[in-house]
């Protein structure tokens, strides 16, 4: 098989691989790099399960070739934070209870860390709207909704106070 040598900034480490050209980024991720928290929950591209952020925009892994990451910076969620230094996102679903089995929970970060990118102060609608491309199957999303918001604010915050310092 012919494979093609790429070249990757994941969570902010360069990583390189010869990756067959039809791997997809989902693959590539969890089973070269072992990063198993993107996952993968349809094979349709519906459930946005797999949603990462390629420079700086959500995408479905699952949509995307590993070779058209080449030199490309991916955030997975193994990216934002830690139990000891959350991300806001992760802040917020951890305090108001925004999962349930917590499949979709990666990828539905992901997708809402790109809408807060754009947006910082979305209303229950956005955040409905930007839930589009993500499929919940316990929530009934009113918790999710509820988490973004939270982690809205905190992002907000955080900005006020570094602008006061
Ligand atoms: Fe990518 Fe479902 S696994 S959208």
């Amino acid at each position: 098989t012919v494979t093609k040598h790429i070249s990757v900034t994941v969570n902010g480490a360069l990583r390189q691989a010869e990756v067959e050209p039809r791997l997809l980024l989902a693959h590539f991720l969890r089973d070269v790099l072992d990063l198993t928290g993107t996952h993968i929950g349809c094979d349709t591209s519906q459930c946005g399960a797999c949603t990462v952020m390629v420079n700086g925009e959500a995408v479905k892994s699952c949509t995307m070739l590993a070779v058209q990451a080449d030199g490309a910076a991916v955030t997975t969620v193994e990216g934002l934070g830690q139990m000891d230094a959350m991300h806001p996102i992760q802040q917020g679903f951890w305090e108001k209870h925004g999962l349930q089995c917590g499949f979709c929970t990666p990828g539905v970060m992901m997708a809402m860390v790109g809408l807060l990118k754009e947006n910082p102060d979305p209303s229950e609608e956005e955040i409905r709207d930007g839930l589009e491309g993500v499929i919940c199957r316990c929530t009934g999303y009113q918790f999710i909704v509820s988490a973004v918001q939270h982690a809205a604010k905190l992002i907000r915050e955080a900005e006020e106070t570094k602008q006061a310092m």
